[in-house]
C-alpha cells in the first residue's frame, strides 16, 4: 500500500469513530426515524398528514429556539391534528440526546 492511500485509509477510520461518538451519521438518523416511523406523515419536500421538513425548515429559520422547539416537539408528545382527529404526536423511539438532536439539526437543515 502506498502511502497516500495510507493516509486517506487513517482519515477515514477516524472521520467514522468520530461521528458515532458524538452523534448519529446519516444512516443511523434514516433509521431512527423509520423505526419512529416519522416517514408515515412526513417527507422532506411535500406534505403528507404533518408539513414537509422543508416547510418546518422554513417556518423556525433565524429563530433561536427552533432546536429546543422542535426537540421538545418530539420527545413530549403534544396533540396534533391527524385528518381531522386529535390524536397525540409520536415520540421519537429514543432518549439519546444526542440522536434526538441530530434528526432535530437534520430537520431543520432541509
Ligand atoms: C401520525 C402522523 C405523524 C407521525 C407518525 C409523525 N408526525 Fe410529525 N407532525 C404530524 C402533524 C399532523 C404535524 C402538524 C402539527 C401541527 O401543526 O399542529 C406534525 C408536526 C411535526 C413537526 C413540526 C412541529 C412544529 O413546531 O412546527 C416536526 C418537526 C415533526 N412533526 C417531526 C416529526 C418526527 C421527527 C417524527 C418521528 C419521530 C414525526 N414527526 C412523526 C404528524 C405526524
Amino acid at each position: 500500500m502506498n502511502k497516500m492511500k495510507l493516509t486517506l485509509l487513517a482519515f477515514t477510520t477516524l472521520a467514522l469513530t468520530s461521528s458515532a461518538a458524538f452523534a448519529l451519521d446519516d444512516a443511523g438518523r434514516e433509521a431512527l426515524m423509520k423505526d419512529s416511523k416519522c416517514l408515515k406523515c412526513h417527507a422532506v419536500d411535500k406534505d403528507k398528514d404533518g408539513p414537509s421538513f422543508k416547510k418546518t425548515a422554513a417556518k423556525y429559520k433565524g429563530k433561536a429556539d427552533a432546536e429546543q422547539k422542535l426537540y421538545t416537539h418530539v420527545t413530549t408528545g403534544p396533540k396534533i391534528k391527524v385528518d381531522g382527529e386529535e390524536e397525540e404526536h409520536v415520540k421519537i423511539k429514543t432518549t439519546n440526546e444526542a440522536d434526538i438532536k441530530a434528526v432535530v439539526t437534520w430537520i431543520l437543515a432541509q
